[in-house]
C-alpha cells in the first residue's frame, strides 16, 4: 500500500448527484439539421454523472451507495430496477411527488467519437443540505468516502461539504471527501464559496479546463493545485490524451489514454473515469497507478455501449 488514501472495505462510498434517463442514438456520422436520419441504434439507460460513477464502482466489485433526487414519474421503476440490476444502494434518496424525471438525449457518431447531450430537467429539485442531513448518518461510520458531482446548487453542496468536514472534525471520523467540477457555469460558485479548499480530491474536467483557457492536462493541473487545500489532490482527466494529477505527495504524475480498437460510445467516459479512480485511491493504490486504472477502465467503457463488459 502506496496510495494517500485507504478505506476499509467495509465502508462504503457515496456518490450524490443526479440520476436520470439517457436516449443513446448511434448514428454514422453527426447529424445534418432539418432532414430525417436512420440511426444505427438505440438504448436506453440510467444516467446523470453522480448514477454512472456509482455503476462503474459497484462493477469494479466495491461497496457504493447513490444519493440524489429521483422524480416519481413513469421512469421511478425503470431507475429502482436498474440501481438494484448493478447492486446499487439508493436507500437514502429522495423521491420527489408530481415531477418528471431528467431526461437526455444524446447523439454518438462514429466518425468523430463524440457524444452530444441535449439535456432537459423540467422541475426535478436539487438536493439540499437539509435532505442531506437528515438522510445520510455520518455517526454510523458507514461511509468512508463521500463524491459530490458539482450541480447547479453549489451553495448546497458547499453547505454540505462544510456539515460533513465539520462533522469529521467534531468526531475524529475519517471520510474522504472528492468533488468535481465539470461544467463552467459551476466555475463562480467555486470561487465565491471557496469550493477549491473543501474537498480532499477535486476533479476537474477537461471542458471546464479549456474554457478557462487552459490548454494542457499538465498545465490545469499545476495551476488548480495552487487553489487546493494543503494536501489536497487535483484530477484532471483529459479525452484521448489521457490523465494527470498533482498532489504534494506524488508531485505532477500522468497516465496515457487507453483507447478500445474500436470507439462506440463516450457518454460518460468522465464518469467512468471517476468512478474506477476512486476505487484504485479507495483501495490504497498510489496516485499515478489510481489514474493509470481509471485511464484503462475509461478507455474499456469508450469501446462498448453503456457500462456493461467493462474490461
Ligand atoms: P468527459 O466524459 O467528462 O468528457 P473525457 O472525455 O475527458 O471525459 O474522458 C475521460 C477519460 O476517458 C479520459 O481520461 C480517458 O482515459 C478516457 N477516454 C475518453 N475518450 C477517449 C478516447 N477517445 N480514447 C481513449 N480513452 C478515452
Ligand atoms: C454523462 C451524463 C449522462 C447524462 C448527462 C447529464 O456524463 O451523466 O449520463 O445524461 O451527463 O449532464
Amino acid at each position: 500500500m502506496d496510495g494517500e488514501f485507504l478505506i476499509d472495505g467495509s465502508r462504503k462510498t457515496l456518490f450524490v448527484g443526479l440520476v436520470c434517463v439517457d436516449i443513446l442514438n448511434l448514428l454514422p456520422k453527426y447529424p445534418k439539421e432539418d432532414i430525417g436520419h436512420r440511426c444505427i441504434d438505440y438504448y436506453k439507460q440510467r444516467g446523470g454523472n453522480a448514477s454512472n460513477s456509482s455503476t462503474v464502482f459497484s462493477l469494479l466489485g466495491g461497496n457504493v451507495e447513490f444519493f440524489g433526487t429521483i422524480a416519481d414519474d413513469t421512469e421511478l421503476s425503470f431507475i429502482q430496477r436498474d440501481f438494484e440490476k448493478f447492486g446499487i444502494n439508493f436507500k437514502n434518496s429522495i423521491i420527489k411527488s408530481n415531477k418528471t424525471c431528467p431526461l437526455s438525449i444524446v447523439i454518438l457518431s462514429l466518425e468523430s467519437h463524440t457524444r452530444t447531450i441535449l439535456h432537459t430537467n423540467k422541475d426535478l429539485p436539487e438536493l439540499t443540505l437539509h435532505d442531506f442531513a437528515n438522510s445520510i448518518n455520518l455517526k454510523s461510520s458507514e461511509y468512508g468516502w463521500i463524491h459530490f458531482e458539482g450541480r447547479d446548487n453549489a451553495h448546497e453542496i458547499s453547505s454540505m461539504l462544510n456539515y460533513v468536514n465539520e462533522f469529521k472534525k467534531a468526531h475524529g471520523v475519517g471520510i474522504y471527501t472528492s468533488l468535481e467540477a465539470e461544467k463552467l457555469r459551476f466555475a463562480p460558485y467555486l470561487d465565491e464559496l471557496d469550493m477549491w479548499k473543501l474537498p480532499d480530491i477535486m476533479f476537474v474536467s477537461k471542458d471546464f479546463a479549456c474554457e478557462q483557457g487552459y490548454t494542457s492536462m499538465e498545465q490545469a493541473v499545476s495551476i488548480y493545485h495552487k487553489k487546493v487545500k494543503a494536501g489536497a489532490v487535483v484530477i484532471c482527466a483529459w479525452g484521448d490524451i489521457g490523465a494527470a494529477a498533482m498532489s504534494d505527495q506524488s508531485g505532477l504524475v500522468t497516465s496515457p489514454a487507453f483507447p478500445p480498437s474500436e470507439i462506440l460510445d463516450t457518454c460518460g467516459a468522465g464518469d467512468t473515469f471517476i468512478g474506477a479512480t476512486l476505487f484504485a485511491l479507495a483501495k490504497g493504490q498510489a496516485l499515478q497507478k489510481a489514474i493509470m486504472f481509471g485511464c484503462k477502465v475509461a478507455g474499456s467503457k469508450c469501446g462498448v455501449q453503456g457500462f456493461q463488459n467493462l474490461a
